[in-house]
């Protein structure tokens, strides 16, 4: 078959997931060249749809990479620092290709664990990921080389009907607001290697962002709560705690209904790409005695545009 024809306008499909959030696009192999007119098309469904799912997959790092482009300028994930500065090694980062950390399950003999230097087996809270920069990743991809048969789904949700659907006086309460994002911890809440945990707010590190933002490639508005944790770890700048507590109960309890959702249960070679931007995503405990091992990359972002 020529190449043209293994990856064109004919053989992409858009199969979206009847959901708040999401598709799968089909007729795509992406260890094949990808014309540009298709990447063109797949960058638009997904700026539509904030999560894209193309199955049956087979890539070497590089292929994925390729693939990853489609969406951004894969970037050095944010948290591989941690660990170069603790001199911790650790099998995320034993890849040659910097842009993919392998994020799994696995204790550093390559045995399922529940608790390694990263995710581990852990639930991981709702966030969008790296809040905890300055200019957070626009998006990121997952790409599963094994997966438990069951456990470890992951959910996205969309922001941007999180903020049309707000009550008025929460968006008029929130209207120029910022909350800070704490960097000490990853998102299954454990501290990252080499820091100490904040007990006041002025020992917080992390950058102040916008409670909404606009999103650069389609002008709408999106809500933009980053993660949740206790107090001082995040907090609305401006508002004593009770006030900022208040308003981010309210606020994450809106953002995070049902009905704002989509859950993708995982076979091997599953490829997803998500919006940080306009979506947030939550994944349930991994079963530790199964291994769970992934390719992950993230998109060079920009300092969120307040809304
Ligand atoms: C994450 O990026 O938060 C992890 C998602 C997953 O492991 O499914």
């Amino acid at each position: 078959m020529p190449q043209s024809a293994v990856n064109s306008m004919n053989t992409f499909e858009i199969a979206p997931s009847g959901k708040a959030v999401g598709a799968e696009i089909r007729g795509i192999d992406l260890s094949q060249p990808v014309p540009e007119d298709v990447r063109k098309a797949i960058h638009q469904a997904w700026l539509n749809h904030l999560v894209l799912l193309f199955r049956g997959q087979s890539l070497t790092p590089r292929q994925y990479l390729d693939g990853a482009r489609i969406f951004g300028e894969p970037q050095v994930g944010a948290a591989r620092k941690y660990y170069e500065k603790a001199g911790v090694t650790s099998i995320a980062n034993s890849l040659d290709t910097p842009e993919v950390t392998i994020l799994s399950n696995l204790d550093e003999d390559g045995n399922p664990t529940e608790r390694n230097s990263g995710l581990g087996s852990l639930e991981v809270v709702w966030h969008s990921d790296n809040s905890y920069i300055d200019q957070p990743p626009a998006g990121s991809c997952l790409y599963s080389i094994e997966v438990p048969a069951e456990s470890g789904n992951t959910s996205f949700n969309n922001q941007y009907m999180a903020y049309d659907t707000l009550p008025d006086d929460l968006r008029t309460a929130i209207q120029g607001k910022k909350s800070i994002q704490d960097s000490t911890r990853n998102s299954a809440g454990v501290l990252r290697p080499g820091v100490s945990l904040p007990r006041r707010p002025s020992e917080v590190p992390g950058p102040h962002h916008p409670l909404v933002r606009v999103h650069p490639e389609t002008g709408r508005k999106a809500l933009y709560l980053g993660r949740r944790r206790d107090y001082p770890s995040q907090y609305i700048v401006g508002m004593d705690e009770d006030e900022s507590e208040a308003l981010l109960d309210r606020l994450w309890e809106h953002a995070t209904q049902d009905k704002f959702k989509w859950t993708h249960k995982w076979k091997a070679g599953d490829l997803l790409v998500w919006d940080n931007r306009c979506a947030m995503h939550y994944r349930d405990p991994v079963d530790p005695t199964q291994r769970r091992v992934m390719y992950r990359t993230q998109f060079q972002g920009e300092t969120p545009i307040p809304g």
